[in-house]
């Protein structure tokens, strides 16, 4: 597949055309941002993990039947995904009080809730992406009802399906962000990308946190994190070494 011209470069990836014009390459990059880009920095080795990871995950997601973007993995940073159109929307599923949802109700961050929770933000960096109710989304036409509908429940079978998988490997998933397109034919798949950017994972049996949130809060130790998680991951102890260059 050849790599055509870059045609969007976000916070974390670039997206090029290729010589299909339905497949485009997605490239990871080392970059990280947080608060709508105000801090920023580099992850060394992040875009590499994050290719894998969410490519892994999606693999695995299709395997449990929930349709997704991804068609192969090209090389350590890129990957050949469908082009869909972008629903802009972040959809966010809760298992376990952090972040924002702590924040925003006044309470402490891991209160185990009796079910999932879901809640979308407006994909809008002028606006600081806005937490966004469905009726409102469907007002502004970036969703329609029946494709929320879709999104919803996928989203909380990728839940359930995560939430076993973290589980088998010692680590407990408590929230996690997700994005969805619309294939040619207007089908609804699973996007972007699942990895430590995208969720928080924590450590089951001590609570450490193997995720973005160590660089968002300056907690240290941010490239051990991700390079523990990937070891989590594909079944290697320390992650230090997962037997790939
Ligand atoms: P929040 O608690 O800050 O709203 O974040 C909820 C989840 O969404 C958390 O796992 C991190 C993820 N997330 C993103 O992937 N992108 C973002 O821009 C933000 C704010 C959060
Ligand atoms: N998307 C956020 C940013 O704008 C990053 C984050 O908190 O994950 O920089």
């Amino acid at each position: 597949m050849k790599k055509g011209e870059l045609l969007y470069e976000g916070k974390a990836k670039k997206v090029y055309a290729t010589d299909d014009p339905d497949l485009l390459i997605v490239s990871y990059k080392d970059d990280a941002t947080a608060f709508n880009g105000q801090k920023r920095g580099t992850i060394a080795g992040k875009g590499a993990i994050n290719n894998r990871m969410s490519n892994a995950l999606m693999r695995m997601l299709e395997g449990c039947g929930i349709p997704t973007h991804f068609v192969e993995e090209l090389n350590d940073r890129e990957t050949l995904v469908k082009k869909v159109r972008i629903v802009p929307l972040e959809v966010i599923v809760r298992n376990i009080s952090a972040g924002s949802f702590a924040a925003r109700y006044g309470v402490d961050e891991g209160i185990v809730f009796a079910e999932p929770t879901i809640e979308f933000s407006y994909k809008n960096d002028a606006l600081g992406d806005p937490l966004i109710n469905g009726c409102h989304a469907v007002a502004l036409g970036l969703a329609t009802r029946d494709e929320l509908e879709t999104i919803k429940v996928l989203s909380f079978r990728v839940n359930g399906a995560l939430r076993g998988f973290w589980s088998d490997r010692g680590v407990t998933l408590v929230d996690f962000k997700l994005e969805f397109g619309r294939l040619p034919g207007g089908s609804i798949v699973l996007a972007d990308e699942i990895s430590p950017d995208t969720c928080r994972l924590w450590d089951s049996a001590t609570g450490k946190k193997l995720d973005k949130d160590r660089f968002r809060r300056d907690l240290g130790g941010v490239e051990d994190a991700y390079r523990e998680i990937m070891g989590r991951l594909e079944g290697t102890a320390a992650g230090s070494d997962t037997g790939r260059d």
